[in-house]
């Protein structure tokens, strides 16, 4: 358990979310606070990684204006999930109204970064729970700055300028939820990429581990054949493993009301399961552009 710190008058009073990574930001009514409010919150977000702001009641429009603070809120791949009138609102469902799926079930089970099979992927994500099971579904969230800094240097030089190619296509072929063949026009907007393992964050310069599951098919330079493309995979694997050790990672117990947000420059999530069959969970689910990864 972390204690509150009392900052300087005017400053919002935090928390750590787990020893030097992450901020619970207290006493903080996102729908009411003023612009000075806001942008200490934008503030602690590019310090910490990852922001969680407890009680919340924002609607549609307030989400999207709130994450707007953030940078420009960013388009869903996945337009037929976003909120009828809220294109930047995403929904994460398992509720199906009218013989119809809300939202996504199960979306983003599997460590990875978000729009990581897209030239410029998101900077951050936000969640804010609509409702939530009494148990399971809890978020994680891993700190690559922190891993990183734990490797050796002699680890660090090997891994510095390796490049992972990202396929969207493949993704969606192979992921165990959703898994769907993608239409020509889907295909053609979304090519495969390429991205630095390691990234530089343009804040302050920090550098993370940011390796990701699912959209990866090769280490760059690592594919003249099967065997060696098998090899750079199992080293995108054991970095994932290392990274997403309990020491480097915040576990989210959520509660309905919870806005909690998280840097994609230098962490991996991923939602976990729960029983379906008893409980519902609806997420609204908002992101702001990025740049392109160094
Ligand atoms: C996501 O990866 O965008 C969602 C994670 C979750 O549902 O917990």
């Amino acid at each position: 358990m972390t204690t509150a710190v009392q900052t300087k008058p005017g400053q919002i009073e935090t928390r750590e979310l787990k020893p030097g990574f992450g901020a619970e930001l207290l006493d903080v009514d996102l729908a009411t606070a003023d612009a000075a409010t806001l942008a200490g919150v934008v503030d602690a977000f590019h310090r910490h990684g990852a922001i969680l702001l407890r009680d919340q009641t924002l609607d549609p429009g307030q989400l999207t204006a709130f994450v707007a603070n953030f940078g420009e809120p960013e388009d869903h791949t996945q337009r037929q999930f976003t909120l009828p009138g809220y294109p930047k609102v995403f929904v994460l469902s398992n509720r199906v109204v009218d013989g119809k799926p809300i939202g996504a079930h199960n979306d983003g089970v599997g460590w990875h970064t978000d729009y990581s099979y897209k030239p410029e992927p998101v900077m951050c994500t936000m969640l804010y729970a609509v409702e939530v099971p009494d148990e399971g579904s809890d978020t994680l969230i891993a700190d690559g700055c922190a891993a990183w800094n734990a490797l050796s240097p002699e680890q660090q030089a090997r891994l510095d300028g390796l490049k992972l190619h990202h396929s969207y296509q493949y993704f969606m072929a192979t992921r165990e939820f959703g898994r769907q063949e993608l239409s020509e026009e889907m295909k053609a907007a979304n090519p495969d990429v390429e991205h630095p393992l390691i990234r530089t964050h343009p804040a302050d310069g920090r550098k993370a581990l940011w390796p990701s599951t699912g959209t990866v098919t090769h280490v760059v330079g690592m594919d003249k054949d099967e065997a060696e493309k098998a090899q750079g995979l199992k080293l995108v694997d054991e970095l994932v493993e290392f990274l997403t050790q309990d020491q480097f990672v915040y576990r989210h117990k959520w509660r309905v009301g919870d806005v909690l947000m998280w840097d994609n420059r230098c962490t991996l999530h991923t939602g976990t399961l729960y029983d379906d069959t008893k409980y519902f969970r609806t997420m609204h689910r908002l992101w702001a552009k990025g740049d392109a990864p160094y």
